[in-house]
């Protein structure tokens, strides 16, 4: 059997007590079985670690290199989440662009391939993540490696009107057409990514998704990530006996609890979810004084402006709800910055009577499957969920919203709030059902399937 081969920007050594760095990293660690290579950045800046540092755990091999300070810059700050997160959030108000900095990604994804390439057997798979490393299969083919590539996005495709817009835009999809497999997500992303190339690259996609591209087969596929939901679950029922959870409890004396957990980005669509929390404040005033909102918004690429500018916005945001509704002994939203553990946000999850995921945009989410997989059979919460988030093509049992209307958010909280049990007890069970189905295992055979030769 051939050897897998990870590569994706993060990489989660599980010695390593990392900080949750998102879901991605935290998601394909799951389905790794021994005998993988993974390979990606440390995560740390310097001017040594041009070879890669290797690591092994679990039967698992972890190989990672370094960036200096400037391809930090110009690769990770600049155009990886200047450019392209924007851009393909559909948020061209926030798309900065430099042509240097898009130099720099092109270089750190060089760097990648020429590093990786003395790594590999030939008959490798080799599975490339996500929008950092759009161009390391090209430039792994241009360096004459003949293995199966495989890319997968785990952030949406645009349209091609929105691609559009950056100046790089149609290279960057000639470089997609290097791989074999070029997966997403969901229909959405995958459609968007053809439209694109049809209009252009001037090709006509077969009726099974796949093209060819300069006599090269390149073959799209969709399929939504999972979780290790049984894990999970698991982790969410110790955690709701331990210290922490007894803390929220007795801050809470008997008080509903909805809750966010988002990395601080423009994207999770922070700012529409507080105006939501205070129309329904406004408009169903009973809920004051009996409902808490805890929102952990665990900071993220700080070096970034438009981060640093959210978090300002955030501040003032909440620190208005708080002036203008609390009470003595009880304050409407609490707001955190820190990231929780993995243990203590299940526990939290279990507690919490809604769970509140309402990004802008998202290619998957996927605090929306953990929300579910946390919740106890006896007396379920209820997940409220943006429809712009990948993970409501599958979890239709959610209460669904448009995150950009605060009214209906605002309604569909209070509805939440007020809902029976018998009916949050059949909701849960769908999608229960849904998010047990999708196993990290099952998404990586899947793929693979496709890869293989
Ligand atoms: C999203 C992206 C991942 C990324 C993660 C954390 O999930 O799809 O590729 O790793 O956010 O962001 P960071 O910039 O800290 O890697």
């Amino acid at each position: 059997m051939s050897r897998l081969v990870i590569v994706s920007n993060r990489v989660q050594i599980p010695s390593e007590k990392a900080p949750r760095a998102g879901g991605l990293a935290v998601a394909l660690g799951a389905g790794l079985k021994p005998g993988t290579l993974w390979f990606g950045w440390s995560g740390k800046r310097g001017t040594g670690g041009r070879t890669p540092t290797l690591h092994e755990a679990q039967g698992v091999t972890y190989a990672t290199i370094d960036l200096t300070d400037k391809e930090y810059h110009e690769f990770y700050v600049g155009f990886s989440n200047g450019a392209l997160w924007p851009l393909l959030h559909y948020r061209l108000d926030f798309l900065d662009y430099f042509r240097h900095e898009y130099e720099g990604y092109r270089g750190v994804n060089a760097y990648f391939a020429e590093t990786l390439l003395p790594l590999l057997n030939d008959d490798d798979l080799v599975w490339v993540h996500d929008y950092q490393l759009i161009t390391t299969g090209a430039e792994m083919r241009e360096r004459g490696a003949q293995h199966r590539i495989g890319f997968f996005l785990h952030i949406p495709f645009v349209p091609p009107e929105i691609l559009d817009a950056l100046p790089c835009g149609i290279p960057l999809l000639r470089a997609l057409c290097a791989y074999d497999v070029v997966g997403f997500h969901i229909d959405d992303h995958k459609n968007a990514f053809l439209a694109c190339v049809s209009a252009f690259l001037d090709v006509t996609p077969d009726e099974d998704g796949s093209f060819v591209y300069e006599g090269r087969r390149v073959q799209t596929m969709s399929d939504p990530i999972g979780i290790d939901a049984e894990d999970f679950a698991a982790t969410a029922a110790r955690s709701a006996r331990g210290a922490e959870v007894r803390r929220i409890r007795e801050s809470l004396f008997s008080r509903a609890l909805v809750i966010g957990a988002d990395r601080l980005d423009y994207s999770k669509g922070l700012p529409n979810r507080f105006r939501a929390f205070d129309q329904l404040l406004e408009r169903f005033p009973e809920h004051r004084g009996t409902v808490s909102m805890l929102q952990v918004a665990a900071r993220s690429r700080e070096d970034v402006d438009r981060y640093q500018q959210l978090r300002r916005t955030l501040d003032r945001l909440v620190g208005d709800i708080n002036g203008r509704y609390s009470e003595f002994d009880w304050i409407p939203i609490r707001y955190m910055t820190r990231a929780l553990s993995r243990k203590t946000l299940a526990g939290f999850y279990r507690v919490a009577r809604v769970g509140l995921v309402t990004p802008l945009r998202d290619g998957m989410n996927l605090v929306a499957k953990e929300y579910v997989a946390a919740q106890s059979s006896a007396d379920p919460g209820v997940l409220i969920l943006s429809r712009f988030a990948g993970a409501a093509y599958e979890l239709r049992d959610a209460l669904i919203v448009n995150p950009f209307d605060a009214d209906e958010v605002a309604e569909a909280i209070n509805q939440a709030l007020t809902m029976e049990l018998p009916e949050r007890k059949e909701r849960w069970q769908a999608l229960r059902e849904v998010v047990w189905a999708g196993t990290p295992e099952r998404f990586t055979e899947t793929f693979l399937a496709a890869l293989r030769p």
